[in-house]
């Protein structure tokens, strides 16, 4: 933690600046200390005898949650500090907002909502580094527009968040922006060092985990290649590899696509020609069931958070199997496709595209 001598004049006056109430966002490009700053104020809050609720959007970088999800905690305690307890647990399945703009906005506003039930002094949330460009400003634009903090904390190294800066003061009445310069103590990471520490994450979360199988007909698959129709039966599917002679484990069908995933990889236009003269719809996809082998999966129940994560390993017999350190999937009713894949060990080994 970092000493009082080692901590700005600015810094303490964002602490002695809160109100009871605060919503604040915390914004800066990589490694400009967002991170470090939050951590400070929490120990700030906590000494003050305050009720701090942290929400974790950096989805790359997370300090309480997994990477790939949005995660927040309450602390009133140093204790609270030392093993936080997650509050609520938000798929992206990705270690970064492109391509997911939509989930990180919706996210970041249920996290924060299913936080302040638990009536916290204050609400820090911190960021993605995703900054620059019109892509970067309109997701900040909308999930400030979506959350509507009392406060943003804008830490820049010159003035580049000043184009989002404009906009929000023009768009959000009373809205406090606080500007901060980076500490000159603030240390880049590396690349390398990123993903060890997203790795290691994931290799203690997955370290107990087995293998469950989890009954199709109990479940929605979402998101990638899920979701655009109703699953085929087991009988059909049957019916269906015994025409074509390939092994169809799982298939969906809806007003005019349908999507199959087949054991072996083959020669897949040709295959898709043939089941589309039979299966009369204008979209047809056939996935090779290994191009979905180690995509990370949100494991979700009611309302749209996840209860944990796991691996995907396969699909057969009208259940879908997968790695995850949770004990009993019983109460699981949504599995969510993200696009990392990694290996149960939590090496990062790729990225699906869809
Ligand atoms: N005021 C400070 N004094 C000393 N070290 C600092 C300070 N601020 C940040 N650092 C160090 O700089 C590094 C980057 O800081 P931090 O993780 O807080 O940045 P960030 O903006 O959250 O980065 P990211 O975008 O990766 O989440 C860390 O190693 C941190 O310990
Ligand atoms: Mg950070």
């Amino acid at each position: 933690m970092l000493t009082s001598s080692k901590v700005s004049k600015e810094w303490l006056s964002v602490v002695e600046d809160l109100r009871v109430g605060d919503v604040v966002f915390v914004l800066g490009a990589s490694d400009t200390g967002k991170t470090t700053l939050i951590k400070f104020v929490i120990n700030e809050c906590i000494k003050k005898g305050k009720r701090i609720a942290f929400v974790d959007s950096d989805v790359g970088q997370t300090s309480i949650g997994l990477p790939t999800t949005i995660s927040s905690s309450v602390f009133s305690s140093i204790e609270d500090l030392k093993s936080p307890k997650i509050n609520s647990l938000f798929f992206i399945g990705s270690t970064s907002p492109h391509g997911n703009l939509l989930q990180m906005a919706v996210g970041v506003k249920k996290t924060t909502e299913s936080v302040l039930r638990q009536r916290p002094d204050v609400v820090v949330i911190d960021t993605t580094g995703f900054v620059h460009g019109p892509a970067a400003t309109e997701l900040k634009y909308q999930k400030i527009s979506l959350v509507q903090p009392s406060c943003v904390i804008a830490i820049q190294r010159e003035a580049e968040l000043e184009p989002l800066l404009r906009l929000l003061s023009n768009s959000f009445e009373g809205l406090r922006i606080i500007r901060l310069n980076p500490s000159p103590d603030v240390r880049a990471r590396s690349f390398e060092e990123r993903l060890a520490n997203r790795e290691r994450r994931f290799a203690r979360y997955f370290s107990r985990s087995s293998i469950l199988k989890i009954d199709l007909g109990n479940v929605s698959l979402r998101r990638g290649y899920f979701g655009g129709g109703l699953p085929i039966s087991s009988s059909r599917l049957y019916e269906i590899s015994k025409i074509f002679g390939a092994d169809f484990l799982y298939g969906e069908e809806g007003k005019d696509e349908a999507l199959f995933i087949v054991r072996s990889a083959g020669y897949i236009p040709a295959l898709v020609s043939k089941v589309q003269g039979f299966i009369q719809k204008s979209s047809i996809r056939i996935v090779p069931l290994g191009d979905l082998e180690g995509v990370i999966v949100g494991l979700g129940n009611k309302g749209g958070f996840v209860l944990g994560l796991g691996i995907f390993s396969s699909m057969e017999g009208g259940t879908i199997s997968i790695l995850t350190p949770l004990k009993d999937v019983s109460r699981v009713k949504t599995i969510t496709f993200g696009t990392l894949k990694l290996e149960p060990s939590g090496k990062e080994v790729g990225k699906l595209s869809y």
